[in-house]
C-alpha cells in the first residue's frame, strides 16, 4: 500500500484590525492547526500569541515603507513550505483581499500548482467605523462607499481624485503623513470644507485614537501614528447627544408615556 503524500496548502488569512475577538472562528481554527505562519508587520501581539508553540513563525512584513522581504522571496517561502507538505498560513492585517498584495501571491501559488484558500477578515475600515460608532453608508446621504489607498506601487503618486463624490463615504487607507495633500484632493473633488472627517489610529486595539474634525481642519491636524486611516463623509458626523433614560430630560412631559402606551397597545392588538 502506498503511503499517502502529505499535501501542503496555503491559507491567505485576514487577522482583522487588531482585537483578537474580531478574528473569525475559521481563522482561529486554522491558525491553531498551522505549521508555518508568514505574517505581516501589523499583526497584533495578542493574535500572534494564538499560534501554537511548535509552529514556525516568520515576520515577512515591512514597517512604514521600510524595505522588508521582497515579494518574490515571500512567494518562494510560501511555495517551498507548501511543497514540503506543511499547512501554511499567510496572515495579513484586516481583510487579505484589500490592499495587501494578495493578488500577486495568488498568481504565484496558482502558477506553482499550490492549493490555497482565502479566509476573509474584518477590514480596518469596518473596525474603525465600529470603534467610532458611525455607519459607513446611510440611505439619507451616503449610498456609495469608496475605499482608496493613498499609497501607490513604485514612484507613481496615488491617483484617486476621479472617484470623489458628494454622496459617498471615502475611506483613505495608508494616508501617509501629509493630511494637507489629502484634504486638497478631497476639496478639489468637490467636497465641502464642513464635511465631517475622522482620523482613526490603531482601531480596535488598546492604543486606539480617534479624532473628529471637518475637512477644512484636516490639513492642520497633527498626524496620528500608524496604522491609521481616514473616514470622510456625512456618516462621520457626531451622534446626537446621548439621552440617559434614567435622568428625565427637561423636555419630558407626559408625551413619552403616551408613546409607550401606543406601543403596548399595538403589541396587545397584534
Ligand atoms: C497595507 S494596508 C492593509 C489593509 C488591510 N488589508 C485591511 O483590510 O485593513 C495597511 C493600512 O490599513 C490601515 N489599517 C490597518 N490596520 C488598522 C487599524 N487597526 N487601525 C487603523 N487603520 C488600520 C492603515 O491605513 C494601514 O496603513
Amino acid at each position: 500500500m502506498k503511503t499517502p503524500i502529505m499535501k501542503g496548502k496555503v491559507c491567505l488569512m485576514g487577522a482583522g484590525p487588531g482585537d483578537p475577538d474580531l478574528l473569525t472562528v475559521k481563522a482561529m481554527r486554522v491558525l491553531r492547526a498551522s505549521e508555518v505562519v508568514l505574517h505581516d508587520d501589523l499583526i497584533a501581539a495578542e493574535i500572534l500569541e494564538l499560534i501554537p508553540a511548535w509552529t514556525q513563525v516568520l515576520n515577512v512584513g515591512r514597517r512604514c515603507g521600510q524595505a522588508g522581504m521582497s515579494q518574490e522571496k515571500i512567494h518562494s517561502l510560501l511555495i517551498s513550505a507548501a511543497r514540503e507538505g506543511h499547512q501554511v498560513v499567510r496572515l495579513k492585517g484586516g481583510d487579505p483581499l484589500l490592499f495587501g498584495r494578495v493578488g500577486e501571491e495568488m498568481e504565484a501559488l496558482s502558477r506553482a500548482g499550490i492549493d490555497f484558500e482565502v479566509i476573509p477578515g474584518v477590514t480596518s475600515a469596518m473596525g474603525a467605523a465600529a470603534a467610532a460608532r458611525i455607519p459607513l453608508t446611510d440611505r439619507r446621504f451616503a449610498s456609495k462607499l469608496v475605499f482608496v489607498s493613498n499609497h501607490a506601487a513604485g514612484n507613481t503618486p496615488a491617483a484617486w481624485d476621479d472617484v470623489i463624490a458628494k454622496d459617498a463615504t471615502h475611506v483613505v487607507y495608508m494616508p501617509g503623513t501629509n493630511y494637507g495633500e489629502i484634504a486638497a484632493k478631497l476639496s478639489a473633488g468637490g467636497l465641502d470644507g464642513r464635511t465631517p472627517c475622522l482620523i482613526v489610529a490603531s482601531a480596535t486595539q488598546g492604543e486606539q485614537q480617534i479624532r473628529r474634525i471637518t475637512l477644512c481642519e484636516l490639513a492642520l491636524e497633527p498626524c496620528l501614528p500608524a496604522p491609521m486611516l481616514l473616514i470622510v463623509g456625512e456618516v462621520a458626523r457626531p451622534l446626537p447627544p446621548f439621552e440617559d433614560p434614567a435622568k428625565p430630560s427637561p423636555r419630558a412631559t407626559s408625551e413619552p408615556h403616551e408613546e409607550i402606551l401606543h406601543l403596548t397597545d399595538a403589541r396587545v392588538k397584534a
